[in-house]
């Protein structure tokens, strides 16, 4: 029977060898817009492997309780399906944000669970090292999980504009005084002095519990005062956050493959994170503790601009040789992506016109927002241009469509003050002609007036993406 186990125990280890080695080919994939849907299913190939494996190795131990786990699972992938089914794309990044804590949830729940067991075992808990791991592992994973779960649910509600039951607190994303940042380390440290205390006291629970509430409360004071341009870089720290809450989980009852997948997510999401650091022009430190990433109240617009119509506009773009398309989070909001492409189709088809399509990278309200909805219009890759690339073409460039995006072609980024201080754009103000297309003169995400809008050379197109787009595709066909 022992050699059974043994020869089990084997195959159990090469199973979650498997899975991390599939997790970690589908991450590759994932580094390509054309083999990212492989990627996905690699991934997805990786988690049922390991939740095999899991039940597998549960079952050879003898507490694998079966009516939990059928049900569990079942429940799990009901609720998924439907959210996945359900979810609007421009409901997303909410959705990412929002598994992202459940993520962190999870993983703190099941170091709880672990610890209490090792708790109320009373005489017999360990000693010495084992203890000390087991402890701390288990207060890293209580702060990093409860913290994200409490961060994300404030992001998500964030990337929804605020909710009215919540009032002015919540729509105001940059709330949050200088004196919290002294606040935010004293409660770090307070943590890691509980953690401290519960390694010499494992039996009394309340250590943990004032961990659970103190990270609770972190999450909420870090994720407070971010807003604007920053939301991108939180998303991706909170979504690195839940992979290394997970990673400490691992850690405490030994699992591997949760320490493998945990780490593989922790890390890819910190490079991710330094990636939206680097298009925003920010440290990491500063979006975590300067705040300066906008208010999203809405501003007063004093100026006005006489709309263009699209026959006006269809006349104009006739003959022109270069055009470069901007789009933005009003694309995915009035999702006209297969518009956009039956115009770049048209004018390169009927004039011979060249088109390029600039892709800033926080476009939208998710990294690789327009790769996907620009993907899902079958745009060949090879026309979308990053925005340092595409930013050198604009002088030679006879007219610049931008559809419903506004930050991240507005000239106050370079002005060193407001929201959107220091963020690089797409320089579409350098373009011979610039043709806009968004419902009114109204602010993007940051909230900040868009002196573009204003310039003899640009062209309002007012209304809806779509029916715009449609409008502006007929007038160019009867032209
Ligand atoms: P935004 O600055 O948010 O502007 C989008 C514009 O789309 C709005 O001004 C709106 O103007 C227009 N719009 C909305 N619905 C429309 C519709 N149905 N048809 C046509 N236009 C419509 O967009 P952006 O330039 O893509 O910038 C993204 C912003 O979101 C940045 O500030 C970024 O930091 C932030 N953010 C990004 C992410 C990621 S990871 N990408 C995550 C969180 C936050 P009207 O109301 O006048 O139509």
């Amino acid at each position: 029977m022992s050699a059974l186990i043994d020869f089990m125990g084997d195959w159990i280890s090469v199973g979650y060898l498997l899975s991390a080695v599939l997790f970690i080919m589908g991450l590759k994939k994932l580094g390509h817009p054309r083999t990212a849907p492989q990627g996905n299913q690699l991934g997805a190939l990786g988690m049922l492997v390991a939740v095999v494996v899991t039940v597998a190795s549960m079952q050879l131990e003898g507490n694998a309780q079966w009516t939990l786990i059928i049900a569990g699972m079942a429940i799990g992938s009901l609720i998924g399906y439907w959210m996945a089914v359900r979810v609007e794309m421009t409901g997303m990044p909410e959705m990412v944000a929002l598994f992202n804590g459940f993520g962190g949830a999870a993983s703190a729940l099941v170091a709880l669970s672990e610890t209490m067991k090792y708790l109320e075992a009373g005489a017999n808990i360990p000693t010495g090292l084992e203890l000390t791991v087991t402890m701390v592992a288990a207060g890293l994973s209580a702060l990093v999980g409860w913290m994200t779960l409490t961060g994300s649910l404030l992001a998500m509600y964030k990337l929804k504009g605020g909710v009215e039951i919540f009032g002015k607190w919540i729509k105001t994303p940059t709330w949050g005084p200088t004196w919290l940042n002294p606040v935010k380390i004293l409660l770090l440290i307070s943590v890691a002095v509980l953690i401290v205390k519960s390694i010499s006291e494992p039996t009394n629970q309340d250590y943990l519990w004032a961990i659970i509430a103190i990270s609770c409360l972190l999450g909420i004071i870090l994720v407070l005062p971010i807003g604007g341009a920053d939301m991108p870089v939180v998303v991706s720290l909170l979504n690195s956050l839940s992979g290394i809450a997970a990673a400490f989980t691992g850690f405490i009852f030994s699992n591997s493959v949760l320490i493998v997948a945990g780490s593989l997510v922790g890390a890819s999401g910190i490079i991710l994170t330094f990636i939206m650091c680097k298009a925003m022009n920010r440290r990491l430190i500063d979006v975590l503790f300067k705040s300066f990433g906008g208010s999203g109240e809405k501003v007063d617009l004093t100026r006005t601009k006489v709309g263009s119509d699209a026959d006006e506009v269809a006349m104009m773009i006739d003959g022109a040789q270069k055009v470069i398309i901007i789009p933005g989070y009003g694309m995915a909001v009035s999702q006209c992506q297969h518009q956009v492409k039956e115009f770049a189709d048209l004018i390169s088809e009927k004039y011979d016109t060249e088109v390029k399509y600039a892709i800033h990278p926080v476009a939208g309200r998710m990294p690789g927002h327009m790769n996907v909805l620009l993907a899902e219009a079958n745009v060949p890759y090879e026309q979308l241009i990053e925005m340092d690339e595409i930013n050198q073409e604009f002088p030679d460039c006879d007219v610049a469509v931008v559809i419903g995006a506004n930050d991240t072609t507005n000239p106050a980024a370079r002005s060193g003050e407001g929201p959107l201080a220091g963020m690089p754009i797409i320089d579409v103000d350098a373009a011979r002609t610039v043709v806009i297309i968004k419902r009114s003169l109204s602010v993007g995400y940051a909230g900040v007036d868009n002196d573009l809008f204003y310039m003899d050379k640009t062209m309002m197109l007012f209304g809806d993406g779509k029916k715009m787009m449609t409008a502006l595709n007929n007038s160019i066909k009867e032209n």
